[in-house]
């Protein structure tokens, strides 16, 4: 094998993804002045940001003036099960409305009240409506809003480039080393600081609302380069996914549909959530859940119905439903909001009106019209909880230069995250890392960038095209997509996890020696051996940090523990590379909370 060839580019701030996370630190970047460049995996404006559909979670009290950011604080603390990093759990809560605000004033139109505000929803674990949202699309405003006014700053995009390792200079980062997917030529970013905003790890699973791009590559770029990842066995399984026709099974169907008074029922017409109340509104359940269709539990002030518990308990309950023999033809359950013309006129033109995405979603994809008949639905991977481990403020992670944000950051939503904090962790987390990296950049120029550690990198990464009659990548990834879903999905024991780590060391030995057809130029099967080292990467640290919490807490549900154990209550999983390249596997404690954070917790009950 020749010397591959790379091409050189500089810039002050490298981000890695352009995502809402990745887009809003380029702008806070950019803004500053500084040389920023952006690499996207796809498309700039293709990112799983579109498929937080529903809303982005902000206490502006613009449909019930109680609500404010401790309510929001003490919310995604419970919803996180106070494994949380409470400090950014606060700055969230405290700035997810002025990025709202801010995504206003850059051309993003949010639904209205009818005096004119910004309207608010009710989504699963919000004490308040507090979902600012664009009907059921959301997560696609904002990405369009944010590239917008992005590609106006004088920012550098790369798209449709894969990043394949960090560079570093001693302890220090000094660049990134990828290829162009389409003609397979080398590239050196050389950078002092790097912002990682690449997303989940959802293609480590079957069924997933996740797109080809999310293979952890971030979390395996961050781990590689001696950054720790925390809490990784916490993966969230959406309640609501397509299930049917198989072509699409996965995809998202928002919560939205819920916030808007949609219910659940099972194969029987029951609308099985009543079965399993939580302790804590036990004794507020109306009487009549069929009257009581939108305020049902909670405390007075404050009721939703129980289709809007958190999104692990609900996932659970329809999982129960299925194995206990209730489920819909396909293998789900039912979700029906087709009901509410019982309540309301208009109320075709409503549905169509709040959720046009999910009406035109199911009249083209499955041939259901959601205005008259119930749709079916069942979980989906959709979202990562665990990842870099960074500081709470500054969002740099464990290794010197190298930030993260958004759902390849850990910290903001603990052991289950509650739906919509997503959007606004993008833009307030974002926010913050772009700052913090030109800092750190403008204080520590001039990394220095060792070629023979590019040499081996991009030689390794020409193997599997210079093999023949090895494995196949696809063959490798399929298996380990059903083997974590069926060993480290949504109810997990030991036996079964303590095997996916036995296949995965097995998967890993295959994936070293997968072999690819054709040359470098646009090659999907090339493409997918190189994401394989990352699935593995990611797949390993979900499986060993589940097989180490042993209770069930937040989204981690192990049937072999399926209670809370206070052993486990106040420490957070750590995963790193050991010296002998083996993963370790650390518990650490969090940090007490603040007495100003722990009475906001105490006065909210
Ligand atoms: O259901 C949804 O619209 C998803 C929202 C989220 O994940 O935050």
């Amino acid at each position: 094998m020749g010397t591959p060839q790379c091409i050189t580019h500089e810039h002050q701030v490298l981000i890695i993804g352009a995502g809402g996370a990745g887009l809003r630190a380029a702008i806070e970047a950019a803004s500053t002045g500084i040389n920023v460049g952006v690499v996207c995996k796809s498309l700039l404006g293709k990112a799983h940001t579109v498929m937080a559909e529903g809303g982005m979670a902000a206490s502006m009290g613009n449909v019930d003036d109680r609500d404010n950011w401790r309510v929001h604080f003490a919310d995604t603390m419970r919803g996180g099960q106070y494994l949380n990093n409470w400090r950014m759990a606060e700055i969230h809560a405290r700035q997810a409305g002025d990025r709202v605000r801010e995504l206003e004033a850059w051309g993003a139109i949010f639904d209205r009240t009818r005096d004119g505000k910004i309207l608010q929803r009710n989504f699963g674990g919000h004490k308040y409506p507090r979902l600012a949202h664009v009907g059921d699309r959301t997560g696609l405003e904002m990405i369009r809003t944010l590239q917008d006014h992005g590609i106006h700053q004088g920012i550098e995009f790369y798209m449709e480039f894969t990043v394949l390792e960090i560079l570093m200079d001693g302890d220090r980062v000094a660049g990134a080393v990828g290829y162009d997917r389409e003609k397979g030529r080398f590239h050196i970013w050389k950078a002092p600081a790097i912002v990682l905003a690449t997303g989940g790890i959802g293609r480590a699973f079957k069924i997933t609302s996740n797109s080809w791009e999310y293979t952890g590559d971030g979390h395996a770029l961050a781990y590689r380069a001696g950054a720790e990842l925390k809490d990784m066995e916490f993966v969230q399984f959406h309640p609501t996914g397509m299930v049917w026709p198989p072509s699409v099974r996965g995809i998202l169907v928002t919560e939205g549909v819920r916030g808007e008074g949609g219910v659940l029922r099972n194969s029987q017409g029951r609308r099985f959530m009543f079965d399993d109340i939580p302790d804590l509104y036990k004794n507020q359940t109306a009487s009549d859940p069929e009257e009581g269709w939108r305020y049902v539990i909670g405390d007075k002030d404050a009721q939703r119905p129980p289709e809007l518990l958190t999104r692990d308990h609900v996932a659970r309950c329809i999982v129960r439903e299925i194995r206990e023999g209730r489920g819909s033809p396909h293998g789900g359950v039912y979700l029906d909001i087709a009901w509410i013309k019982e309540k309301m006129r208009n109320s075709e033109a409503h549905i169509r009106k709040k959720l046009p995405s999910m009406y035109h979603q199911f009249k083209q994809l499955a041939g259901v019209d959601i205005t008259k008949d119930a749709m079916e639905v069942g979980p989906t991977t959709h979202y990562a909880m665990g990842g870099v481990n960074v500081d709470g403020q500054t969002q740099m992670s464990t290794v010197k230069g190298l930030f993260a944000c958004g759902e390849v950051a850990a910290g903001l939503h603990g052991a289950n995250r509650l739906g919509g904090n997503s959007l606004s962790d993008l833009v307030v987390f974002g926010k913050l890392a772009g700052e913090h990296a030109v800092e750190w950049a403008k204080s520590h120029p001039n990394p220095t960038i060792d070629s023979s550690q590019v040499q081996s990198i991009c030689r390794a990464a020409l193997e599997p095209l210079e093999r023949s009659g090895g494995e196949s990548p696809y063959e490798v990834q399929a298996r380990l997509q059903d083997m974590m879903q069926d060993k480290v999905g949504i109810v997990r024991k030991e036996s079964e996890m303590a095997e996916a780590i036995e296949g995965i060391a097995s998967l890993r030995r295959k994936a070293a020696s997968a072999s690819v057809p054709g040359n470098i130029e646009y090659n999907p099967g090339w493409h997918t051996a190189v994401d394989l080292h990352n699935l593995l990467v990611v797949s390993e640290a979900v499986a060993r940090c589940a097989l180490d919490r042993k209770e069930s807490r937040g989204a981690h549900f192990r049937d072999d523990y399926p209670a809370k154990d206070e052993a486990h209550a106040s420490h957070n999983t750590i995963v790193y590379r050991g010296a002998d390249g083996a993963m370790v596997v650390e518990r650490r404690e969090i940090p007490a909370m603040p007495k100003e954070l722990s009475d906001i917790i105490k006065e909210m009950g």
